[in-house]
Parts: C-alpha cells; sequence; structure tokens
C-alpha cells in the first residue's frame, strides 16, 4: 500500500494552529496599518531572472535553495524564495515611481520556498511577513521600519527579543571591503569548504554567512566592516542608533552581520529572542537596500525593508505561552434530541447562521453525553437543546455551558437573547482592561470625571488620573 506523506519540509497546519498564525497575522496587518502600509499581493511565482538578478547569483537562496522549473512554454520560472524582490518587480513594471507617492509603503504577508535542510523551525514552505518602504533615502524610515517590527514584537507580548544590528556601508566601502576578506580568505582558501571557494570568487562578503565553518577562529579573525565605512555611513549608523535608542530598542550591534542576500546596502539588522531552550534562529530580518530598483528596470531608489518568519514567531510565542484564550470557539452548538427534531433542529441552526451567529449541529444520532463532550471540545458558549416539547411550542432551551443556567424562550426572542447577552459580556470585559477606564481631569483636581461606569471604580491621582477598575 503506498502511504502518501507530506514533502519534506513542508507542514499541515490543522485548525488549532491555523488559528493562532490567523492571530499572529492579524496583529502584524494591523500594526503595520497603523505605520501607514498598506497591502501587496504579487504572484506566487516569477520569471526565474527576477531573483537571480537581485538576490544575487552568490547567494546560497539562488545556488541551492530555489524552487525552478521549465513550465510548459520552456521559460524558466521560480516559486518565490522571499518577498521583496517581486514586490520591486512590480513596482518598476507598473512605473509606480513615477506615479505613486514615495515611499511606497507596502505589507505582504508570503507563503515562499526554499530548498533548505529542514529542522525546527527551519521548512521548505514557510511564511513571511514583511514591509517594504521603497523610495526614501531618510534615515527616519529606517528608524519607522525598525520601530515598526519592535511595535509589532511588543503587541505580540514576545519577551527578551533583540536587535543584531550593523552598518555594511555603500558600493564603495564594501568593493574596498571585499578585496580585505579575499586578500585575508587567500590564506585560508585550502580550508574553506567547497561553497565558499566559489563564493570567494563570486562574492566573497558570502563567505561571512557560511554555516560550516562561521563559528571558527580565522572567521572571527576576518576584517571587519567597520573598518571600512565612510564618514557619511559611520555619521548613519550612529544618528540611526541614536533614534533607537530613544525608544530604548534593545540591539546589539554585530559587526559580522552582513545578511544572506545580496541586494543590501547601509542598515541591515536581525531580531533574535534570548532562549534557554532551543535556538531556532532569527526570527526576522531585513535592511537598506540602494540598487535594487534600478538592477530591476527603474530609476536609482533607495528602500528598506523588513521580514519576520511566522512558523517561528508561532514556535517562539507556544513556548514563551501567548497563544492562551487563542483557540476555535462557537456560540451556540444546536443538539437534537431526538430524531424527530432533527428537521426543526435543523432550521434553528441555519436561522443562527444566516444572523451571524456562529453555530454548529450535529445529526449523527449520538448520545446526549457525547454530544456534550463535543460542545465542550468546539468551546461552545451556550448549548441549545431541541426536544419535542420545543419542538411543538417553537421555542428552544438554552443552557449556557459556563455557568450551566439554562432558560426556554421562544425562536423568535433568540436573536434578542444573543444579542443583549453578547453586550453584556463586552460590558464585563472592558471594566477587566485598565486601559479602557480613564479619567478625565476637569482642571480641579478634585473633581474629575470617569468615563467608566463600574461600582467601583477608583481613580490614582497621584498616577495621572489613571483609572482601574475593581470588583466587576
Ligand atoms: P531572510 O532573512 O532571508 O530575509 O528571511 C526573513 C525571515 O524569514 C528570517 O529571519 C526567518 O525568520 C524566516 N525564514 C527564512 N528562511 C526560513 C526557513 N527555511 N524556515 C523558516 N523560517 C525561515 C528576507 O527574506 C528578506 N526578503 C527580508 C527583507 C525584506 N529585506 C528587505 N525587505
Amino acid at each position: 500500500m503506498i502511504k502518501y506523506t507530506l514533502p519534506r519540509g513542508t507542514q499541515d497546519i490543522l485548525p488549532d494552529k491555523a488559528i493562532k498564525k490567523e492571530y499572529v497575522l492579524f496583529v502584524l496587518k494591523n500594526v503595520a496599518d497603523f505605520f501607514g502600509f498598506n497591502e501587496i499581493q504579487t504572484p506566487v511565482f516569477e520569471n526565474t531572472e527576477v531573483f537571480t538578478r537581485s538576490v544575487g547569483e552568490a547567494s546560497d537562496i539562488v545556488n541551492k535553495e530555489m524552487y525552478t522549473f521549465l513550465d510548459r512554454g520552456n521559460r524558466s520560472i521560480t516559486l518565490r524564495p522571499e518577498g521583496t524582490a517581486g514586490i520591486i518587480r512590480a513596482f518598476v513594471e507598473n512605473k509606480l515611481y513615477a506615479t505613486a507617492d514615495l515611499p511606497y509603503k507596502v505589507y505582504y504577508s508570503y507563503d515562499v520556498f526554499r530548498y533548505e535542510r529542514p529542522q525546527a523551525g527551519r521548512y521548505r514552505q514557510l511564511n513571511q511577513f514583511g514591509i517594504e518602504s521603497i523610495g526614501t533615502n531618510s534615515l527616519y524610515h529606517d528608524a519607522e521600519v525598525i520601530l515598526e517590527m519592535y511595535h509589532s514584537l511588543n503587541e505580540l507580548g514576545i519577551r527578551d527579543f533583540y536587535f543584531k544590528i550593523n552598518n555594511i556601508g555603500d558600493e564603495g566601502c564594501r568593493s574596498k571591503y571585499k578585496l580585505a576578506l579575499k586578500e585575508y580568505f587567500a590564506n585560508y582558501l585550502s580550508d574553506l569548504c567547497s561553497d565558499c571557494k566559489i563564493r570567494y570568487e563570486k562574492n566573497p562578503l558570502r563567505i561571512l554567512d557560511c554555516k560550516i565553518d562561521s563559528s571558527k577562529d580565522y572567521f572571527k579573525k576576518a576584517p571587519k566592516i567597520s573598518d571600512f565605512l565612510s564618514d557619511d555611513s559611520k555619521k548613519y549608523f550612529k544618528n540611526l542608533l541614536d533614534i533607537l535608542d530613544e525608544y530604548q530598542v534593545n540591539y546589539e550591534i554585530d559587526d559580522s552581520l552582513v545578511r544572506g542576500l545580496d541586494y543590501y546596502s547601509e542598515t541591515v539588522f536581525e531580531v533574535h529572542v534570548k532562549s534557554e531552550e532551543q535556538d531556532y534562529g532569527a526570527i526576522g530580518g531585513g535592511g537598506r537596500y540602494n540598487n535594487l530598483v534600478s538592477d530591476l528596470g527603474g530609476p536609482q531608489l533607495s528602500s528598506i525593508g523588513y521580514s519576520f518568519g511566522i512558523e517561528r514567531i508561532i514556535l517562539i510565542m507556544e513556548t514563551q505561552n501567548l497563544f492562551d484564550g487563542i483557540k476555535n470557539e462557537i456560540l451556540a452548538y444546536v443538539m437534537p434530541l431526538e430524531n424527530t427534531t432533527s428537521s426543526y433542529a435543523f432550521q434553528v441552526a441555519m436561522y443562527l447562521r444566516f444572523n451571524q451567529i456562529s453555530t454548529d449541529i450535529d445529526f449523527s444520532g449520538k448520545s446526549i453525553k457525547s454530544l456534550f463532550k463535543i460542545a465542550d471540545r468546539k468551546n461552545a458558549k451556550y448549548i441549545i437543546l431541541i426536544g419535542n416539547d420545543e419542538m411543538i411550542s417553537n421555542t428552544v432551551t438554552i443552557k449556557n455551558n459556563a455557568t450551566k443556567e439554562q432558560v426556554t424562550i421562544p425562536v423568535a426572542d433568540l436573536l434578542d437573547f444573543f444579542a443583549n447577552d453578547l453586550i453584556k459580556e463586552d460590558n464585563n470585559e472592558n471594566h477587566h482592561h485598565d486601559s479602557k477606564c480613564s479619567c478625565h481631569d476637569n482642571g480641579n483636581d478634585n473633581d474629575h470625571e470617569c468615563t467608566c461606569d463600574g461600582d467601583e471604580c477608583e481613580c490614582d491621582e497621584n498616577d495621572n488620573h489613571h483609572c482601574s477598575c475593581h470588583n466587576h
């Protein structure tokens, strides 16, 4: 018997995981929205040259990791290994450099494909959420992109993250640096792995990314880009770090950070999480790219962006228990108590669904005990019991699955019941959120107005009239 299995490096995202992913993307999209970015979508595959020209011939991605094939028209096609190149292709092809307001600010959530060796936190199909700010030289846009990333991680509640940041200079600094690297690694040519021997010829900067030897001593002693930076690049870097300091962003300057894609210049960064458990590698990375727009046929326009690895973010959030309360749930679970009530129960379920009440129902004739267990597993808030009495009197019996309170009401009152109950619930939740209770100072310290209508609301005059609710 043939066993059908997942292709290596891919995963099934079952509903329990899918809801976590949906939550993470919801938070990330919201933050991108606060920062003025709009969603963009480009094709899953591009003509291969889009990636070879941008990501770089000497990069691991282009050399070893792309899913490239000839289509039936004999064109070389590649499943996108990252998002930036396709977006810049679209930016140039649609002549947005001439028609759109710059910087052109977009965000995306893309599945990308890399033929890497799978391990924990490393997949062949992965999701990246990223933002790109296209067509800006301003240092403030470097800061904006990094702070957007920083704010996103805070909104997700991720702890112990920090940025590794570096400046890899402009073309001029880098060509001097590449020569110095070539001179240095010439002494170790025979020790280099076979890939690095090719990198040595094509782009010696890529040697620093070597996954095999980068922890060896002679790698650590290699020349540093910081010694080759122009005064302008040094100043740019310092000014950026000053802004990050103002916002208390936790970062480390890592002068060996060059990133694995060829298109970067000046600012580069990655986010890591200090963790006693397994290290999954960077959870996100990005940088400034000065030549990508012109390399893909547009004018000379500098840009900056980053992307997160969503699977790694989910792994970290699971380790840090940040998904409490994020689960699939329904409002109503309808139980036909006898075979004869199936048709009536079906109509009740459909009525609720058509009126935006999430509802499920089972017609398989399971015992009531099993149906109650299923309702629990589905995290149903209410159970709607439908027996012959209910059917005859055009009513339903609703049981609150948490409090176990039960009432029988006419079907005609069902929507009002849910509306009232949800409003009640909303109010309760608001009272548990300090931030929803804000006190307005009327100018007189002893006479301030509280927007919270809770019974025992206390306003702390010594703490900027911060109001907190108790006993709700
Ligand atoms: P990247 O560093 O290649 O950058 O990928 C970004 C993030 O994707 C990584 O930090 C990591 O979290 C995740 N990632 C990469 N490969 C894998 C994998 N095999 N399995 C799981 N997660 C992975 C880029 O792709 C650039 N396009 C970022 C950028 C945007 N630069 C400027 N704009």
